[in-house]
């Protein structure tokens, strides 16, 4: 049983992903031990208080510095034993401890097709808004390991959705994430929590 804990800054649409998905047996071998967010407000929050999840609220504002907050970061997460730690939506820079304690054991969703639309500056409707000025015709959202740099760790999964004529960032983002954030994101859990994932010289293998 792999004890999985999930990052989040926001409405937490992934994490609902992914609490449906180990509710109707689409993800095995998996125990969600936490949520924790860096924003109280975070409706994620509220998706896993409502589903039996612990959750909890830590954030930078509330230490005098980061390295505080990093200390304190890490002591919660190790505390709830991850064998694999998801960020959802987390927008809070990792420790780079933490990326080292916990290397090819956690991983991250991103709203594009890596290496288009990704890196400093490229989150949450950015990413859209970039791909609709560039003109694309493909869209989408990656899962990949955490590694020390943004957005630049081993690719897990990928998976590609039509741009249409008349998108909107909106209406763009809703679509990568229903056809393709909420599928791919369990779908890696799974088959992280059922042995089929190894990572060889930074390429992902899956059995
Ligand atoms: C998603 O678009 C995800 O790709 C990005 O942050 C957003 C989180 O949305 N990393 P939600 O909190 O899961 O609804």
């Amino acid at each position: 049983m792999l004890n999985v804990v999930v990052l989040v800054s926001g409405g937490g649409t992934n994490l609902q992903a992914i609490i449906d998905a180990v509710e109707a047996g689409k993800i095995t071998n998996v125990r969600l031990a936490g949520v924790i967010s860096n924003n109280k407000n975070a409706y994620a929050l509220e998706r896993a208080k409502k589903h039996g999840i612990a959750g909890t609220c830590i954030s930078p504002k509330d230490f005098d510095s980061r390295a505080e907050f990093n200390e304190k970061f890490l002591k919660a997460v190790d505390e709830m034993h991850p064998d694999l730690i998801v960020l959802a939506g987390f927008l809070v820079v990792i420790p780079p401890e933490m990326i080292a304690r916990y290397r090819n054991q956690m991983i991250n969703i991103h709203p594009s097709l890596i290496p288009a639309f990704c890196g400093t500056g490229y989150y949450g409707l950015r990413v859209h808004e970039a791909a609709l000025a560039r003109g694309v015709k493909v869209a989408g959202a990656t899962v990949h390991f955490v590694d020390e740099g943004t957005d630049t760790g081993p690719i897990l999964l990928q998976k590609a959705v039509s741009v249409e004529q008349d998108d909107t960032p909106e209406i763009l983002q809703r679509r990568v994430m229903e056809q393709a954030e909420w599928r791919i994101l369990p779908q890696a859990i799974d088959l992280i929590a059922n042995g089929r994932v190894s990572v060889e010289d930074g390429k992902v293998r899956i059995r």
